[in-house]
């Protein structure tokens, strides 16, 4: 009779030691490693000497990527595998470098994760990863978000015909990279990014370079505090549902649908758990990095988003799946 298999160590092992992934993909990136194989440094010996290194260091860190998977070796030479090729190479359209560094301001405090946990200060609705920082800071987070958000956005685009809309509403729309793409495909659509004070500039910058000036506004809006323009006839608020905890998210869904056109369409794209709040991880985890910065924020469920629209008066409300295990859309009708 077969023995019953007993629990190994395997996974949590692997679980524990995770950061040592994160800070060898990092650095990685951090040296161009990937750019330079693309551009032809693809042997362990020019590669080294494109990214400055000494040849122990080179050796090591080509070795992890070749560890993780990240690089294959071919005939001698070093290439890199698909989604590399596609999303780490610079200069690409599709380079999304910035966006694997974005969370890297928080490296240090996951080192102290327990002790944070037991601080018993009340939390603080003004969540200080945004309010408050500097033009620089804003545009280092939104270099990242836009690298990302501009896939994104055309992924919403691929979901949701616009035909007819003539105003989209951003709330929090950051690089403004979903009313970017929106703008660019439907000729009569305008925008309006509602951002806070010091990344507005930085969502003119991104305006600007994408030469939709005259239809696109960038608005200063703290979505917490400020009124949002009337009339809308579709809103977006995207990637930032575990910032706030559920009072303040109940709270900027109503508003919205108190400021929208009748029949417009508002959509939560949200880091959102499965219904019985046991997963995915990577919504789980936003919801426990809030806890660095002592916000109120935390991860929500599909199910908790659905009632925050249901509760503002929003009709027709269901939840699709956006990126398999990080964002769902959940959507509803005024
Ligand atoms: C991760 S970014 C997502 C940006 C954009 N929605 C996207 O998907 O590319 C979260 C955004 O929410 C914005 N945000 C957070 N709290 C806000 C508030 N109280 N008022 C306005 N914007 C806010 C941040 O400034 C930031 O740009």
């Amino acid at each position: 009779m077969a023995k019953a298999s007993r629990p190994t160590t395997r996974r949590l092992q692997q679980m524990v030691r995770a950061y040592r992934e994160a800070g060898a993909l990092m650095a990685a990136v951090e040296l161009g490693l990937f750019t330079h194989i693309a551009n032809g440094a693809d042997d362990e010996v020019s590669l080294t000497k494109a990214m400055g290194l000494q040849p122990l260091h080179g050796e090591r860190i080509i070795i992890a990527m070749l560890g993780l998977g990240l690089l294959k070796r071919s005939g001698g030479k070093l290439i890199l595998v698909e989604d590399v090729e596609r999303y780490l190479v610079e200069g690409k359209p599709t380079y999304a470098g910035e966006w694997m560094l974005f969370t890297k301001p928080d490296w240090d405090e996951w080192g102290r994760l327990s002790t944070i946990l037991q601080e018993q200060a009340p939390p603080l609705l003004e969540n200080k990863t945004v309010a408050g920082i500097t033009i620089e800071e804003a545009r280092r987070y939104h270099r990242g978000t836009y690298s990302i958000g501009r896939g994104a956005g055309r992924l919403f685009l691929n979901q949701v015909d616009l035909t007819g809309k003539t105003l989209l509403m951003d709330i929090g729309g950051g690089s403004g990279a979903y009313c970017i793409e929106a703008c660019n495909r439907y000729p009569n659509l305008r925008a309006i990014v509602l951002e806070m004070p010091a990344v507005v500039p930085v969502t003119q910058e991104f305006i600007d370079e994408s030469g939709l000036t005259d239809r696109i506004e960038a608005r200063v809006c703290d979505f917490n505090h400020d009124p949002f323009p009337e009339e809308a006839d579709v809103a977006v608020m995207a990637s930032n549902l575990p910032m706030y905890g559920r009072e303040a998210i109940g709270a900027v869904v109503g508003k919205a649908y108190k400021a929208m056109a009748s029949g417009g369409a508002f959509h939560l794209i949200g880091e959102a758990l499965d219904p019985d709040r046991s997963g995915p991880p990577d919504p789980a985890l936003w919801g426990l990095a809030q806890a660095i910065n002592n916000t109120t924020g935390i991860a929500h469920s599909v199910a908790e988003v659905e009632g925050y629209l249901t509760s503002a008066g929003f009709n027709d409300v269901q939840t699709m799946g956006f990126v398999e295990g990080i964002l769902q859309r959940t959507t509803g009708i005024k």
